[in-house]
């Protein structure tokens, strides 16, 4: 049984650690950066789902939190967390209807991008009595949901302000495909054409008279340029706070420690060169390839089975059974997801155990 206080060597594997000392240092740099910028931050929680990790974000100076479902959404109102931006698309009656129970005890607005779904959500919200926050997503290049910018945008914004249950408060795009552009210039040049799209749609609403109060996008890659871009209102970073082996290697983002690993045991050394430990893949994620391995060059993680993990060892280094190792995930967001709990570590020792409560709540 873990004790709060014992050392990391004491935890059981596979575990999931976050060094507290990294991942509030993390959240106090991307505050500061946002004092000197004219938009806010919106952090999304999707990376951490976890209430008092949100609760840390918005005390150091965050609006609010940006959430990928309704079932985080709820997670966070539960917790107390007011302002709530869901920038995903709604869709069908079971979730409508959540979403306007989920309004009446808190400030959520909304994505849209398609009439039909602006009508269902408008009928509900009446229908219960609320008034909801609508966003047009605006599809920036994304090439994954949105209105077109533009005409089609406008004309979205128009049909919102049909129904007087819906409160339009903007507009939102997501410029994901420049996250990870490696060379600044270019991602400059990529994020500020996206955002351009989405600020003139903005400005195009406004000269019909509709008033945009919010332009939101942005993420832990871009956050410096789209945070600064003329008519962004907020960005929905979310990654920055624990960051990632594969976001580690960006420009702009040295300033970001690595926060997050997961513990794993050496539960094999019977082969020549190589060690086998217990983290495999219902514990690691691998989508953008294989994780390395925290101050341990001398060990590369090479494939996973479910339970096991194969890493191999350079000649001559000493693995030992029963080693625990620290691996950094490649992907922070889909690997929170596999945990029940955050074992949360400063000066080596075990501070808190947080649970996860957004995790697995992809509904
Ligand atoms: C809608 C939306 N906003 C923002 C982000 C940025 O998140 P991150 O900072 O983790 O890259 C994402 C990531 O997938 C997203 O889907």
């Amino acid at each position: 049984m873990t004790k709060i206080g014992c050392s990391v060597e004491e935890i059981d594997t596979p575990a999931l650690l976050i060094d507290l000392d990294v991942m509030e240092r993390n959240i106090e740099t991307m505050a500061e950066r946002f004092r000197g910028m004219p938009s806010d931050l919106r952090p999304h929680v999707k990376t951490h789902k976890t209430p008092i990790i949100a609760h840390k974000q918005i005390e150091a100076g965050a609006i609010g939190v940006t959430c990928a479902k309704l079932g985080e959404a709820e997670v966070m109102a539960e917790a107390g967390i007011r302002s709530l931006l869901i920038a995903n698309q709604i869709v069908g009656e079971p979730k409508v209807t959540r979403l306007m129970g989920l309004a009446r005890h808190s400030d959520v607005i909304v994505a849209v991008e398609d009439s039909v779904n602006v009508r269902h959500l408008a009928e509900k919200a009446r229908e219960k009595g609320v008034k909801l926050g609508v966003l047009i997503e605006v599809d920036v290049g994304n090439n994954r949901t949105g209105t077109l910018p533009g005409e089609p945008s406008l004309e979205l914004a128009r049909e919102v302000q049909k129904y007087s249950s819906l409160n339009l408060k903007g507009v939102m795009g997501y410029e994901g495909f420049c996250q990870f552009i490696p060379d600044m210039a270019t991602k400059r040049v990529k994020t500020t054409e996206a955002m351009n799209k989405l600020v003139s749609s903005a400005h195009l609403l406004e000269g019909q008279g509709i008033e945009v109060e919010i332009v939101s996008g942005g993420g832990t890659g871009t956050h410096m340029i789209t945070g600064n871009h003329p008519g962004v209102t907020e960005v929905e970073a979310g990654s920055y706070v624990v960051m990632d082996a594969r976001y580690s290697t960006l420009e702009g983002l040295e300033d970001f420690g690595k926060a997050l690993t997961v513990l794993s045991t050496v539960m094999s050394t019977s082969h020549e060169g190589k060690v086998i430990c217990d983290a495999g893949l219902k514990t690691l994620t691998f989508e953008f390839g294989n994780p390395p391995i925290k101050g341990r060059p001398e060990m590369s993680y090479q494939r996973p089975n479910e339970e096991h993990g194969h890493i191999d060892v350079e000649s001559g280094a000493s693995v030992k059974l029963g080693e625990k190792i620290e691996i950094i995930p490649i992907h922070c967001c889909t690997n929170t997801n596999l945990y029940d709990a955050f074992h949360c570590i400063r000066d080596g020792h075990l501070e808190a155990i947080w649970r996860i409560q957004g995790r697995g709540r992809s509904q």
